[in-house]
């Protein structure tokens, strides 16, 4: 045998050597979930790990991942339901819990990078992504609070936008909207293939954003499909995202891989609630070593061909040194 690719596995030094795929504190990006109190920290129970905070301690939450190089968060609120109402009202106002959060952020850690979430869900009383009327998802009205929920976003200091909707044009319509008002310089990171997955249960429970009824099929994309993903990642770089999203990860590798060979803009992907809870479990009952698991999924990830990786377990990977 004049081919034995053993010999390139024979060794530690050997194997790194040859590695193809790195994984570090600089690709991965957080999920925080904000809640309204004073030292609130409140297990989700669906995601061990994985905490409702309230601002105080949101920024604590920061403070020591910064500490140990993790510079990318993503926001999400867990909004009190009296506040809610069928055009999300509230995720605009001055004084919404979501503004407070990214404003005490940038002015306490300015070096922080904070992406924010531009959906209605969690705002909506109909627990939808966008205005319902009679039962349908309206496409172009729910552009327009959008525009003025990523315009507020803007204003209180994110450094990124990340539309996770799904409506037809609206990375177009945030882009023209955060020009107009000066905001040349703030990124979009978009949702560009989101599907629509039985994945996220455990993050609706977080937020308490399930939808009231019907699902979210009519625009969230059905998870047979592969290239309808290069449409809407197509559409979304001619409307002038910076970032193309493919969501979940793990069960859409292939979807990553596509979109990344397509497209010469950076492709992160979103290690979901539901693919965190599944090794949870599973490590809890002692199914699965959580560490080389936790470690083959990021690296997977990576391999597909993400840049960045947004995961809720981002901050473990480091805290216990397993990248
Ligand atoms: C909603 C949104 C969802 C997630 C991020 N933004 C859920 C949904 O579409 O219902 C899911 C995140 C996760 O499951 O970790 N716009």
């Amino acid at each position: 045998m004049l081919q034995r690719p053993r010999r390139n596995r024979k060794s530690e030094v050997i194997r790194e050597m040859v590695k193809e795929t790195y994984l570090s504190a600089s690709n991965l990006i957080l999920p925080l979930i904000i809640t309204e109190g004073d030292n609130k920290k409140i297990e989700v129970a669906s995601m061990p790990g994985v905490y409702r905070l309230s601002i105080d301690n949101l920024l604590r939450e920061v403070e020591s991942c910064l500490n140990l190089g993790l510079k990318a968060f993503d926001l999400f609120p867990n909004i009190d339901e009296a506040l809610k109402d069928k055009y999300a009202t509230i995720s605009y106002h001055e004084e919404c819990l979501y503004l407070r959060a990214i404003r005490a952020i940038k002015a306490r850690f300015p070096e922080a990078c904070v992406i924010t979430d531009v959906a209605m869900d969690p705002y909506s009383s109909d627990g939808h992504d966008g205005i319902v009327e009679n039962g349908e998802i309206l496409n172009d009205e729910t552009l327009e609070v959008l525009g003025k929920m990523a315009l507020a976003h803007a204003r209180s200091g994110a450094d990124i936008i990340a539309p996770s909707d799904m409506m037809d044009g609206r990375v177009g319509y945030i882009r023209k909207m955060l020009d107009d008002n000066g905001f040349t310089n703030i990124s979009i990171m978009s949702y560009s293939a989101k599907y629509a997955s039985a994945f996220y249960g455990p993050f609706r429970d977080a937020l308490d954003s399930a939808p009231k009824f019907g699902d979210k099929k009519t625009y969230q994309m059905n998870p047979a499909n592969q290239r309808e993903a290069l449409i809407e990642a197509a559409l979304d770089e001619q409307e002038g995202a910076d970032f193309l999203m493919v969501k979940p990860a793990l069960a859409y590798l292939d979807v990553i891989k596509l979109v990344n060979d397509h497209s010469n803009l950076p492709v992160a992907a979103y290690n979901v609630s539901g693919e965190y809870a599944m090794v949870k479990a599973a490590a809890q009952k002692g199914w699965l070593d959580e560490r080389r698991t936790i470690t083959e999924i990021l690296t997977s990830i990576r391999r597909a061909g993400a840049s960045a990786i947004l995961t809720y377990h981002a901050k473990e990977v480091l805290e216990n040194r397993w990248i």
